[in-house]
């Protein structure tokens, strides 16, 4: 019976980085867990999580498509969902026009479309019940054009102004909307993004997964609108304000162009 009345959160990406150290704090928290990555790796996910003593249902499945998502919620099964963490996500390094556009595509089908229509059906359940909270990972990305990582920081701009404006439509409900907003972080993000040649790639001083997933979760607890992780982000972000855009620009040119981390 005790199982009934754990509440219930859904982390996406939670398979590694930041996504599995989200879900390992709901699940130290005392939330029952349903987590959904693309690659086997969210079954030795599941294992590590149960550990905590809850319930742990992991499934593997794309969430760049309509069907995915459909699968995701078809587990989630109507069930009362308390938290939902829309964090999967991809980055893709490379100048625009050297991109594979399977590749591109599979960044904004992945980050936009499968997070916003998960979130729709999700935050629909909560505003009917007047409870809940959703945090959505964003980026300071969002906050600058990237050069050599144009349509990920695409990604990122639409995901910090969609948790804004959801979370303004929700205010008079009990359905809060938060973002975080890392900044570089030690995960295989960057790997996977086949920029591992580059300057942030390749700086050895990325944030902890575990620190940045901390800061996300007590936000999204607190209902926070937006977290940036880490001082030197802040730092970063409260720039980005007030800097020209064509200087954001060549300064991520800088960062993330191929070959810019064996300079
Ligand atoms: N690392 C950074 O510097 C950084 C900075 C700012 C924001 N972020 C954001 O943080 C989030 C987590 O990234 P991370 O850094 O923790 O990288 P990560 O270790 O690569 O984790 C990404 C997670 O998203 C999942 N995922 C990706 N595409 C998916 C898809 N189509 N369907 C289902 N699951 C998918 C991955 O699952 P599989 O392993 O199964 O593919 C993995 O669990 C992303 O939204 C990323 O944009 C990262």
């Amino acid at each position: 019976m005790i199982d009934d009345i754990r509440p219930l959160a859904v982390v996406t990406g939670a398979s590694s980085g930041i996504g599995y150290e989200l879900a390992r704090l709901a699940a130290e928290d005392g939330y029952d867990l349903v987590i959904a990555a693309d690659e086997p790796a969210i079954v030795e996910a599941q294992a590590g999580l149960e550990r905590h003593g809850g319930k742990v249902e992991a499934l593997q499945v794309d969430l760049s498509t309509v069907g995915g998502v459909d699968q995701l919620l078809a587990l989630i099964g109507g069930r009362q969902v308390d938290a939902l963490m829309a964090n999967a996500g991809r980055g893709l390094g490379h100048g625009f026009l050297d991109q594979d556009w399977t590749e591109a595509r599979f960044v904004i089908d992945t980050n936009i479309t499968g997070t916003v229509y998960l979130i729709q059906k999700v935050a629909r359940d909560m505003r009917d019940r007047d409870r809940g909270r959703i945090l959505i990972t964003g980026s300071i990305a969002g906050l600058m054009p990237g050069s050599f990582q144009a349509v990920y920081n695409g990604t990122k701009a639409f995901l910090d102004s969609f948790a804004w404006a959801l979370r303004n439509e929700l205010k008079e409900t009990g359905v809060s909307v938060s973002c975080l907003m890392p900044g570089a972080t030690d995960t295989e993000f960057f790997e996977r993004a086949g920029m591992l040649d580059t300057k942030v790639g390749a700086d050895p001083k990325k944030a902890d997964p575990a620190d940045v997933a901390l800061v996300g979760y007590r936000a999204m607890q607190k209902g926070e609108g937006d977290v940036v992780a880490g001082f030197k982000n802040k730092l970063q972000a409260a720039m980005a304000a007030v800097t020209p855009q064509s200087v954001l620009a060549e300064q991520h040119r800088k960062v993330a162009e191929p070959g810019s981390g064996e300079r």
